[in-house]
Parts: C-alpha cells; structure tokens; sequence
C-alpha cells in the first residue's frame, strides 16, 4: 500500500491520474509527461473561466488522445481484438452525470458521456445505442482499427499466448478538479480489461463506482480492478469516509485499503474536496498522477 497526498495549492485546481497498474521503469516519465499536459489543459479551462466539468473533460480528452493510456486511442483490446470504450463524466454541484459503454468507433468517448449529460434524459447509454447517441449528436465515426495500436496489438496476443491470464491492462485514465467558487467535477475513460469479453463494462462508466462529484462530499474518480471497485461502489465508499469526517488523504487511503481487504481488488483512485483538499492512492506499483492549481503543479507516479 502506498498513500500520497498534497495540500495547499490555491483554488481553482485539476488533478488527473494516468492508472493504476505497474508501468515499467523506462516508459515511466512518458506517463507522468502525458498526467502533466492533461492537468495543464484543464487547468487552461479553468484559466479561461471554463466549469470545472469543461476542465475535466478537456483532460480527460488529452488523456485519451495519447496511446500510452487505455482510453480513446491505443486503448486495450477485447477478447475479439476490438476496442470497446467506458467513459463517465459528473458535475458536483446538481449531480448531472453522464456515461457511455461498450461505445467502439469515436475517439474520445469522453466526450459523447458530455453530451449525454447535457441531454439529461437518461444517464448511461451502451453499445449500439451509445453509438445512435453519438451519431444523432454529430460525432464522427472513425474506422475502429484507426484507434488501434501496434502496442494494444501486442498486448492482446500475449495475452492469448499466455492463455488468457491477467486481464488487467490497468491505465485507465481519469480526472477531478474544483473551480474557483469551490464546484466540482469528476470524469473517468478507460478501454476496460485487456481481453474482456465482448459485452463487459467495468466500473468506469457506473456513477458511484468508477466515478463521483457531490458538493457536499468530493469528487472522486478510479481506476484498478473493475469487477471488485464495482462490488463495492469504491467512490461512494471514499466519499463516506469524508462525510464520515476523514481528511482527503484519510478517506482516499482508506477506500483503497478497505478494496484490498475486502476483495482483494488493486485499485487507485484521486479525490479532491470542494475546499480544494486533494489526494491519490494506489494500491499498486505506480499510479501516474498531476495536479495543477493556482498555487503550482505537481506530478509523479
Ligand atoms: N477500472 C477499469 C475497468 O476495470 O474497466
């Protein structure tokens, strides 16, 4: 178990993680590089008097755009050697959420999960009628194989190689920040497990386990072992230790010890509160991560 934590950078901020899983040592600063430019891109939201939804959207986006993260392109691939993308977006201060499953051809799923919640008549849309959404909102359709990687390729095929085991690709990517009047927002984007089955949704898209934002809590968002943080709605559990009146970092550290015990789930997961009180933690080897606020920037793994 390893806990970090921050303080003290000035409202407004954006904190983005890049997954938790084990990155290897050489390819570590391309994600904590990737974690930076996101932070920085929803931050410039926030610059230009962007919602903290706007900030989380646009760095999630850039999360998505870049093929070292499983999300958008160079996500990982399906036991059928597709991609099928997970995204959810919430907005803190009236609960309006967004989600999108099993959505195959567009580019950043993120994206498509904003313009369900501004439609606001349902919540989630998966497979082909996520796809009708996004047609009917005026979303391009990409060639599948173009969001693609050679990597994601590989992956796949020792995955079957190694007969299937250890369907976790871990790298999914995810976004929180509060705006300057202390509302909050949380966004989660992910290509699930590696070799899934076609039809699985993790938690990434399910609001209350892969993603959260509540005013009067925090806004959260993880990433790890689907099927346990699922189980166990891991986001409402890290923002009931808050209300329960634990400190960010207490009730970060302990949503993801209470994964691990319960369900033996690897998990991480970025929390920030509405008084811009922020953490992360990870029960895994690395978890990449950058916070930019109006105090500074940090970023690691
Ligand atoms: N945590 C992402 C997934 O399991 O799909």
């Amino acid at each position: 178990m390893n806990v970090e934590s921050g303080g003290g950078l000035l409202l407004p901020l954006v904190l983005v993680h890049g997954g938790a899983g084990n990155v290897p040592s050489e390819r570590r600063e391309l994600h904590v590089e990737g974690c930076r430019a996101a932070a920085r891109a929803g931050y410039q939201r926030l610059s230009e008097g962007g919602s903290a939804l706007d900030a989380v959207q646009a760095a999630v986006k850039v999360l998505e755009d870049l093929p070292q993260f499983n999300a958008g392109t160079g996500a990982a691939l399906n036991a059928e050697g597709q991609v099928s993308h997970d995204a959810s977006l919430m907005r803190g201060s009236d609960l309006a959420a967004g989600a999108v499953g099993a959505l195959m051809s567009f580019r950043n799923p993120i994206e498509v999960a904003r313009a369900v919640l501004e439609e606001g008549r349902h919540v989630l849309y998966v497979g082909p009628g996520a796809r009708a959404f996004a047609i009917e909102r005026g979303f391009t359709e990409v060639e599948a194989e173009a969001l693609v990687t050679e990597e994601a390729r590989a992956a796949l095929a020792k995955f079957r190689a190694d007969g299937g085991s250890g369907g976790w690709a871990g790298g999914t990517v995810g976004a929180v920040a509060v705006d300057a009047t202390g509302q909050l927002a949380a966004g989660t984007s992910t290509g699930g497990t590696l070799g899934k089955r076609v039809g699985r949704l993790g938690d990434s898209p399910i609001i209350g386990a892969g993603t959260l934002a509540d005013d009067s809590s925090c806004a959260v968002s993880c990433t790890g072992d689907g099927e346990a943080i699922l189980k166990l709605g891991l986001s409402q559990v890290a923002a009931s230790y808050l209300r329960a009146g634990e400190s960010a970092e207490q009730a970060a550290r302990l949503a993801v010890t209470r994964l691990q015990e319960r369900l033996q789930g690897a998990s991480g997961l970025i929390l920030v509160t509405p008084q811009g009180r922020f953490a992360w933690a990870r029960s895994t080897a690395t978890m990449s991560f950058a916070v930019v606020g109006a105090g500074g920037e940090q970023a690691g793994i």
